[in-house]
């Protein structure tokens, strides 16, 4: 069967050629997460790709680009599109979402009994920013073999809400997800004296809350409602049952999120709400701070997330005081000293036991991330 794809971002219709035809149907945000298991192409990249798409990545820009080498070579690259220049000027977040992709594709493979040799930064270490070079290549070779961790990924997610308090994350559970990492040295942990770690991060929450630049960052990356989600799969999805009618009788809107205004006022509410239904942090650090120790870190929390799905725990990054723009410096000065270990802390999230299940989040389909050679 002759299939391709074709996704047009303004309205949603994707368009497969299947034996010559042409179908379109709308474009479904979720699709990706059901169509990862169903797409049995021949191409194990391919197959590895519709997994991989589903991987973290900050805001949900899902930067990565594909291009496929030859018969069994993929090359990475950072789509320069989706920076998120305010909060991440360096680019390290994207970097870390491009890990995620990475390690996630490679588990893909294992899946099919294939592994993956990754070279990092085949072309260089771009600083400070990234560049269109290649950010990894893989090249399949024989030989994987299926990685546990792989049965969490269709349940895999950032849950963004307030956790069970009374439940505590235990000492056992702690240390499985330490087991899962690939770098297991770089994990930290803290489940008792939480209030220092929680004090900062809060702090910094509000710092990017109040700068505007930062703040609008966000805003402007908001998908307000269920058409606007289709056409743009990505981003700060506002939508569904809740929040439509809300939309569409103008309560919720891009001008009620700007400092001040009821939405802002609303998101400063619900962080507060999350932060006090903490009771874990987890975080990872590494030695230096190169290209390659960041990307190796993306697929570390990759992992790690993975690993809390398996123990039926819940996640989310909290990243605003690990921001490297002048208005974060102090927040990122005292979080470093206080959790880095001469390193530097490259992800700080919170760890728990979920009060009910978090919803999947939208997808652009593997396919419109793959470019020609
Ligand atoms: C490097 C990185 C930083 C992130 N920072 C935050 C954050 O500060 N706050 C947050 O709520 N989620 C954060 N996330 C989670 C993303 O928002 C989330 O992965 C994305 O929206 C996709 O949702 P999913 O993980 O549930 O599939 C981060 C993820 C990554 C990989």
């Amino acid at each position: 069967m002759n299939r391709r794809t074709l996704l047009t971002a303004a309205t949603g219709i994707v368009l497969t050629q299947e034996g010559g035809l042409w179908r379109s149907a709308r474009a479904e945000p979720l699709g990706p997460w059901r169509m990862a298991a169903a797409n049995t192409t021949a191409d194990p990249r391919l197959r590895a790709a519709g997994w991989a798409v589903l991987a973290p990545n900050a805001h949900n820009r899902q930067p990565w680009l594909m291009r496929m080498e030859g018969a069994d070579s993929m090359a990475l690259f950072f789509d320069l599109d989706r920076r998120l220049p305010e909060t991440d000027p360096f680019d390290r977040q994207g970097l870390m979402s491009l890990g995620g992709f990475l390690e996630l594709f490679r588990l893909a493979l294992l899946e099919q009994g294939l592994d993956a040799t990754i070279t990092p930064f085949p072309e260089g270490e771009p600083q400070p920013r990234l560049d269109r070079r290649p950010v990894a290549r893989v090249t399949l070779r024989a030989g994987g073999r299926p990685d546990p961790l792989f049965a969490a990924v269709p349940a895999r997610r950032s849950a963004k809400a307030p956790y069970d308090a009374t439940r505590p994350v235990t000492d056992a559970q702690l240390a499985a997800l330490r087991a899962a990492m690939l770098a297991p040295e770089g994990f930290g942990a803290e489940t008792r004296d939480i209030g220092r770690i929680r004090d900062i991060a809060w702090r910094a929450w509000m710092v990017e809350a109040e700068d505007d630049a930062a703040w609008m960052e966000s805003v402007n990356l908001m998908r307000f409602g269920s058409a606007a989600v289709t056409a743009q799969p990505d981003g700060i999805s506002l939508w569904g049952p809740e929040l439509d009618p809300m939309i569409a009788a103008g309560q919720l809107t891009p001008s009620g999120m700007v400092r001040g205004q009821p939405g802002w006022q609303f998101g400063v509410a619900r962080y507060r709400a999350i932060f006090e239904g903490t009771n874990a942090f987890i975080w990872q650090v590494t030695r230096g701070n190169s290209r390659a120790e960041q990307l190796a870190a993306g697929r570390d929390w990759l992992r790690l997330n993975l690993a809390a799905t398996a123990q039926g725990l819940a996640v989310q990054p909290v990243s605003q005081a690990l921001q490297e723009f002048p208005a974060m410096a102090g927040p990122y000065r005292e979080i470093q000293e206080l959790l880095g270990r001469g390193g530097t802390v490259q992800m700080l999230a919170r760890l728990g036991h979920p009060v009910r299940a978090a919803a999947p989040t939208p997808r652009w389909r593997h396919e419109s991330r793959i470019v020609a050679g």
